[in-house]
């Protein structure tokens, strides 16, 4: 008997939803009629849908295709001319993607207030930053970005001094020099990363982890540097630096695996969590000690972490606050430094024209300022074509927050409106909008900042921060450390090159989140006579 009464109320249930989801597809194809719409170009494989493409992609390690290059550029190709396409995934629901400036522009900007990161952003990165600035929307998220604005004002950038002291610590890490002047060509990359991370905490916490420093330390094995606390500040930092990595491969995982983000987990995460958790907490500690006690007005600078105490006490939003900026700060500007170094070895007339204008805009002894790195045009050009061919966010996703027309995308031409339904997520990707001919020319694949003095582009198709109100926060930020960096490289050296340059030439992408160069950077640096 109950098995009759429990499969009368399933097939009630199925009507019922099959009939709801009928009428719903019909209210949907009348709105979008009503509107002039067409679909966007479909490219969805057959039954079982997007599982081949997964498939592909998790398996990219052992094939050596790429990402980006081989396997969305195909569901493009297939699509004929247009950028805005459609495919069913595995779950039955079916994605945009889009390279479309006119797509980008209205997502991000016109029509703002109907899209948003959505529930999916937040479901992956709920481990590790729960709610914060770069995991929620609507007021929340109002709310955060408020918070944080006033500290990436101009004031807080031009304090350049962690800056100096991080491009320091990464000279002094590329080692000795041979009789020649060359520096050993090991792999620079990490490097990189250790700068970006001593950058950023000192802004998040007003005191860098100096991570560089005391790697230096731990390979010098000096013996001032090996007493019990410097081992386990060497020890700390090496397992923040390894958790990290860790979080981020998993991070991408779930990103990949769409509806089924929550298969990407293990003990293994949720430890590395923890220990990313352990070494920020006591900073967390301290700066709400500091915003609450009286002492706090006598601190020379403000740290972002200092200003949000004074704001909210409570700890585990500022913990994922810190790291959600971390995240979002950290591997980025890494990873357009590696791609900048990649390209400067690559290309010596590049290398040549950058170092003589910057050693005529700097002199040696005068102090590099925001407002002179940001004067320096080849310098500004150089780092806007390694972010058009290099973005270090190639990919992202916005959802749609309620039915709603895009004026462009839609048809074989992508050229007519297009109905986007509620809960609808669309991929993005900026690197491929980068490299289209039809928006930079017949030589878009080519590595020539001087495009960037012989003429304007269109805002809305070169979006390596996006734009409108959601626009990164530390986009100048980023552009000063890294000019910083540069300039500081440039005056003590005369030349670099690629220690392998087939494999250089190759520019292998590793991706993440964020975009690096895959297989490293492996350049040397000639010391300049006269330094
Ligand atoms: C080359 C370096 C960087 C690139 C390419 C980059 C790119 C981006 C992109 C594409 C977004 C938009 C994410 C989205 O809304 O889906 C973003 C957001 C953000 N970025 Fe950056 N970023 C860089 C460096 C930094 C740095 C150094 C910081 C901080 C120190 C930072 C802080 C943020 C924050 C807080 C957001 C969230 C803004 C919001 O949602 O309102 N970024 N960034
Ligand atoms: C930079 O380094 C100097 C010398 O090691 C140190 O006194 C100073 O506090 C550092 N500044 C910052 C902002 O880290
Ligand atoms: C980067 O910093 C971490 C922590 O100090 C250290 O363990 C690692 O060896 C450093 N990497 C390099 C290449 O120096
Ligand atoms: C570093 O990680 C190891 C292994 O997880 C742990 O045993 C150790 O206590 C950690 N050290 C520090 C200083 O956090």
């Amino acid at each position: 008997m109950a098995v009759l009464q429990i499969s009368l109320v399933i097939a009630a249930y199925i009507v019922y939803k099959l009939i709801s989801s009928y009428i719903a597809d019909r209210r949907f194809n009348s709105f979008a009629e009503k509107n002039g719409c067409l679909p966007p170009a479909d490219v969805s494989e057959p039954f079982p849908w997007g599982f081949r493409r997964l498939y592909r992609i998790l398996r990219v390690k052992k094939t050596g295709e790429d990402v980006l290059d081989d396997i969305i550029m195909s569901d493009f190709d297939e699509a004929g001319g247009s950028r805005t396409i459609q495919f069913k995934v595995f779950d039955g629901s079916t994605m945009f993607m889009t390279a479309d400036p006119g797509v980008l522009q209205a997502m991000l900007a016109t029509q703002f207030n109907d899209f948003g990161t959505g529930k999916r952003r937040y479901d992956v990165f709920k481990p590790l930053v729960g709610k914060s600035i770069f995991s929620s929307d609507g007021p929340f998220w109002e709310h955060s970005r408020a918070l944080f604005r006033p500290q990436f004002a101009r004031e807080n950038i031009n304090d350049l001094e962690a800056t100096e002291n991080a491009s320091s610590a990464l000279i002094t890490a590329l080692g000795q020099t041979d009789s020649n002047g060359w520096t050993s060509g090991d792999e620079v990359l990490p490097l990189v990363y250790n700068f970006t991370l001593d950058t950023a905490t000192d802004f998040l916490f007003g005191q860098s982890v100096e991570s560089q420093r005391i790697a230096i330390a731990a390979r010098s094995g000096s013996g001032a540097y090996q007493d019990h606390s410097t081992r386990e500040q060497i020890e700390e930092a090496k397992n923040f630096t390894d958790s990290f990595g860790i979080m981020n491969d998993y991070l991408i995982m779930r990103i990949r695996m769409q509806s089924l983000w929550w298969l990407g987990d293990s003990l293994n995460l949720r430890r590395a969590i923890r220990r990313i958790q352990r070494f920020v907490d006591p900073i967390v500690k301290r700066s709400i000690d500091t915003a609450t006690s009286s002492a706090k007005r006598e601190e020379k600078k403000q740290s972002l972490m200092n200003n949000l105490a004074t704001q909210t006490q409570d700890r585990t939003e500022l913990r994922n606050q810190a790291l959600a900026i971390l995240l979002a700060g950290r591997d980025t500007t890494a990873g357009m430094l590696g791609w900048a170094l990649t390209r400067l070895a690559l290309h010596p007339e590049v290398f040549a024209k950058l170092r003589s204008t910057v050693l005529q805009e700097f002199q040696p002894g005068d102090p590099i300022t925001f407002a002179k790195l940001k004067g320096c045009r080849y310098l500004q050009h150089f780092l806007n074509e390694v972010l058009r061919l290099h973005p270090t966010v190639p990919v992202n996703q916005r959802s749609a927050f309620k039915d709603t027309v895009l004026p462009v995308g839609g048809g074989r031409d992508g050229q007519s409106p297009m109905a986007v339904r509620k809960g609808t997520v669309i991929l993005f990707s900026v690197y491929i909008m980068h490299r289209r001919k039809e928006l930079w020319g017949e030589d878009a694949l080519e590595f020539r900042p001087e495009r960037w003095s012989e003429q304007r582009y269109p805002a809305w198709q070169f979006l390596p921060f996006l734009g409108g109100p959601r626009i990164c926060l530390g986009q100048q930020f980023a552009l000063t450390e890294a000019s910083y960096l540069l300039v500081r490289l440039l005056q003590q050296f005369d030349a670099m090159e690629p220690t392998n340059a087939a494999e250089a030439q190759k520019l292998k992408k590793g991706l993440g989140v964020t975009m690096w160069p895959g297989d490293g950077t492996k350049v040397r640096f000639r010391k300049a006579a006269s330094t």
